[in-house]
This record gives structure tokens, C-alpha cells and sequence, in this order.
């Protein structure tokens, strides 16, 4: 990366594209989805390296429980296991959040989830959300159903709800504004991530599947981000 690049403050990434690389390498899927948890410890930390603010990336969608039981049961296994392995807190300066829905999963996993959301709490390094169980329609339901408590309570009145209010709700309300969403595998759609969080976002799409991604493909991802021209709707 060249010194005048500047940096997108909140990376989004959808992980995509670990069962083609699992079928290309003659394997089962469940390997290129061991393999892509792999890549995702390496490019998480060469986020903190190069000193991203925040990064959130997509694991698992509401809709990836329509995939066959033994599939969904070797991704919890994975995401089981990586949880107790790779976050040892001890010295760790990344503060992680996972968001998406809590009420499916199982509770070992969510167990898991919350030692390391406590345990990373007073973390002041890289921002990191992992989408597990997440829908972009389902976080903006989310958050229509919190602002209709609130109104329910008395708290405030309906005219209260607006962009601040919502933007306050959605699980990224920790975070800077999405600056950058990238997306390998070849495909060039958003698959109901952050809808909200995409208004002003850039769209970069990779053709490398996401086993095979590197922080050099990063690099490169954040040099196109440095090469549009941002105008959020003004001239
Ligand atoms: C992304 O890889 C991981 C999850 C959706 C859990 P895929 O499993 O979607 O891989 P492809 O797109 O079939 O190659
Ligand atoms: C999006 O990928 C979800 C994750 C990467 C976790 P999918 O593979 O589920 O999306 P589609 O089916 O190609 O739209
Ligand atoms: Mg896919």
C-alpha cells in the first residue's frame, strides 16, 4: 500500500465462496469452510495491523439454514471450535461483537459468544463484528421492533423515529459508517448484508474465492476504495 492511501474506516466483508474452493480442491465443503475461518483469523489481523477501525464480516446468514442439516452442522462445528480456539483474550487488543439473532443457535455457542464479548469488552483495538445468524431485513425489523418498545414505554414519541434513531438500533451502532464492502467469490451481490449500513458504501467485487484471499488482495481492494470518488449525493 502506497503512504498516500487512506485507510476506510469500517471494512465489510462477505466470505464467499468456500464450498467452490473446497469442489475445485476435490474435498468436502466442510473443508473450504475450515479453510475460509483460516483466512478470516489472517485478514482480521492484518486489519489490526495496518490499523482499520472496524471491521464486520459475514459467517452466517439467516438464510444459510436452508442448506442440508449435515452442511449447517459442520459450519456450527467450525464456528465452535474457532470459537474456543482462536481468541485467546490474553494480550488481545481486538474488541469483538457478534451480531444477528441469538435465538437459534445453540447454547454452547452462545455461551462462547458472550465469554469473548466480555472478555474483549474493554478492548480499545479493532472493532470486529461477525455476522452470525444475520439478516440485513431482520437487523432493520430489529430495530423497528426496539423503536416501537420505546414508544410503547413512553420513552418517545413516533415522530421520534428517524435515521439517528434507527442507525442507533442496528448492531453497528458501535462503529463508523460502512466505508467499504467487499465481496470475493466472483458473485456481485449484497446477499441481505447491511442493507442499512450500505447507503454510502463503495462495492468492491473480487473473483478469488474467499479461501484463497490475502492481505495483498485487501491491499489491493483498499486502492480501489482510494481510487473512486465519493459524493454521498452532493456535487
Ligand atoms: C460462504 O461460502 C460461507 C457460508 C455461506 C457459510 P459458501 O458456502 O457460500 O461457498 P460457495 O458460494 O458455495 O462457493
Ligand atoms: C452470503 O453468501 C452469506 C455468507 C457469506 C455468510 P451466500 O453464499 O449465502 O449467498 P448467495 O446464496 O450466493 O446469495
Ligand atoms: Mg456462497
Amino acid at each position: 500500500m502506497s503512504s498516500e492511501t487512506s485507510l476506510p474506516r469500517h471494512i465489510g466483508i462477505i466470505m464467499d465462496g468456500n464450498g467452490r474452493w473446497a469442489a475445485k480442491h476435490g474435498l468436502p465443503r466442510a473443508a473450504g469452510h475450515a479453510r475460509g475461518a483460516d483466512v478470516f483469523r489472517t485478514i482480521c489481523r492484518y486489519c489490526e495491523k495496518i490499523g482499520i477501525e472496524a471491521l464486520t464480516v459475514y459467517a452466517f446468514s439467516t438464510e444459510n439454514w436452508s442448506r442440508s442439516k449435515d452442511e449447517v452442522d459442520s459450519i456450527m462445528n467450525i464456528l465452535r471450535r474457532y470459537l474456543r480456539d482462536a481468541f485467546d483474550l490474553e494480550g488481545e487488543t481486538i474488541r469483538v461483537r457478534f451480531i444477528g439473532r441469538r435465538d437459534r443457535l445453540e447454547k454452547d455457542i452462545l455461551s462462547l459468544m458472550e465469554e469473548i464479548e466480555d472478555g474483549s469488552r474493554d478492548n480499545t483495538g479493532l472493532k470486529l463484528n461477525i455476522a452470525v445468524d444475520y439478516g440485513g431485513r431482520d437487523e432493520i425489523a430489529h430495530a423497528a421492533r426496539e423503536a416501537a418498545k420505546m414508544v410503547l414505554e413512553g420513552r418517545i414519541s413516533p415522530d421520534d423515529i428517524d435515521e439517528d434513531l434507527i442507525d442507533s438500533l442496528t448492531y453497528t451502532s458501535c462503529c463508523p459508517p460502512l466505508d467499504l464492502l467487499l465481496r470475493p467469490s466472483g458473485e456481485e451481490r449484497i446477499s441481505n448484508f447491511m442493507l442499512w449500513q450500505c447507503a454510502y458504501a463503495e462495492f468492491v467485487y473480487m473473483d478469488t474465492l474467499w479461501p484463497d484471499f490475502t492481505p495483498e488482495l485487501l491491499d489491493k481492494a483498499i486502492e480501489e476504495f482510494n481510487s473512486r470518488n465519493r459524493r454521498f449525493g452532493g456535487r
